[in-house]
């Protein structure tokens, strides 16, 4: 029987999408180097469905070794997590980044090429989007980027799209998240972040958790609703069910599809705090600092495209989103 090749598959999007992919009757492969996870995971996603799936412990950038992922199994589609994904980190190790997900990607697409495999669902970011000019987010509105790690992901767009121009039988869905926060029901997996958080969510969780005395919100005198940040929180199993549809479209039809994965609403970081603490019943300590330097002021998306043409749409709202983080934190302390 034929399988889907999920990449990145042990960490926090891809394990949650190997769950709804399992759940759904999906046979899986997992490719995963563990650079930004652990192989307890598997586990985990292995008790949550009561099912079981291939595993391979490769770096994409190792071609010998991904190759018999290809050899061994009948890959029908790709769904493509793995990259480094820390925005700050990037700006530090632009040649890590690139390497790793570009020169990764590159190798993937050859192996797909070599071994008539021709669909592939990728995670691109709202980050593309570079600092838009209105909102909601469209996804026709102009792209840019400020850092490498945005980089990269446009990068790999545009090149799954040229892909797709040289082999007409290519199938492309680029799927453009916006801020995934939350956890899995279960509170089995769930986002770990590696050391300090740069990511909001991760960090209330730990400000909460005692780990950290203070989260510092980056700035109150943007033009938003009370001056903090504004972004699309959408719950990671939204997200996941997203990749569901995709791959549902990919078997249907041909092309390059491009949607955004968001809610549609923007909540700002004192309403995100001040959800969590109503949710939870706990206490986030938070002061004011100054702006973080490459941020936006707002950012949500323009969900309607994925709801009409994948009919998908986010169903979980903030207070999930908010005490499945919590829950996930707190069994797994
Ligand atoms: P994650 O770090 O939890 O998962 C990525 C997984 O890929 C990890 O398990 C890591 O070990 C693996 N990996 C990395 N490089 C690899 C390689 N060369 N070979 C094999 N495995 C490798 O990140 P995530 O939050 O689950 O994100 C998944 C994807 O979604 C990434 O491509 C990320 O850029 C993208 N994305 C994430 C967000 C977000 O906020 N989390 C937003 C937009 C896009
Ligand atoms: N924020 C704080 N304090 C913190 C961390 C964040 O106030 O300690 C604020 C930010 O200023 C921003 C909001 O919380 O207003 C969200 O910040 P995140 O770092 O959680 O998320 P970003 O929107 O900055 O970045 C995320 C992903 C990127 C991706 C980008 C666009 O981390 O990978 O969305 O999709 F590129």
């Amino acid at each position: 029987m034929s399988k889907i090749l999920v990449t990145g598959g042990a960490g926090y999007i891809g394990s949650h999408t190997a769950v709804e992919l399992l759940n759904n009757g999906e046979e899986l492969v997992i490719v995963d180097n563990f650079s930004n996870s652990s192989p307890n995971v598997l586990e985990k996603i292995k008790k949550i469905t009561n099912k079981d799936f291939k595993f391979y412990e490769v770096d994409l950038l190792d071609e010998q070794n991904l190759e018999k992922v290809f050899k061994e199994n009948n890959i029908e589609a790709v769904i493509h997590f793995a990259g480094l994904k820390a925005v700050g980190e990037s700006v530090i190790k632009p040649i890590e980044y690139y390497h790793n997900n570009i020169t990764g990607t590159l190798i993937l697409l050859n192996l797909m090429r070599k071994y008539n495999c021709k669909k592939i669902v990728f995670s691109s970011s709202a980050t593309v989007y570079g600092n838009p000019k209105e909102l909601p987010i469209k996804e026709d509105f102009p792209l840019s980027t400020t850092n490498p790690y945005g980089s990269t992901k446009l990068m790999i767009e545009q090149i799954l799209q040229d892909v797709a121009v040289a082999d007409k039988d290519f199938r492309v869905v680029l799927l453009r998240y916006f801020n995934p926060i939350g956890a899995h029901e279960s509170g089995l997996i769930g986002e770990v972040p590696n050391g300090i958080p740069n990511n909001v969510m991760p960090y209330i969780i730990g400000v909460a958790a005692g780990k950290y005395e203070e989260l510092t919100v980056f700035g109150n005198d943007y033009p938003t609703k009370d001056g903090t940040g504004v972004r699309d929180y959408i719950h990671v199993v939204d997200l996941s069910l997203g990749h569901l549809k995709a791959l549902e479209k990919i078997r249907n039809e041909a092309g390059v599809k491009i949607y955004n994965l968001g809610t549609g609403n923007g909540y700002s970081v004192l309403e995100l705090i001040k959800t969590f603490e109503k949710v939870n019943n706990v206490k986030v300590k938070y002061k004011i600092g100054p702006r973080r330097k490459g941020d936006i002021p707002a950012c949500y998306a323009d969900a309607s495209k994925a709801e009409k043409e994948l009919g998908w749409k986010a169903t979980r709202g903030i207070e999930e989103m908010c005490r499945d983080g919590w829950n996930f934190a707190i069994n797994n302390k």
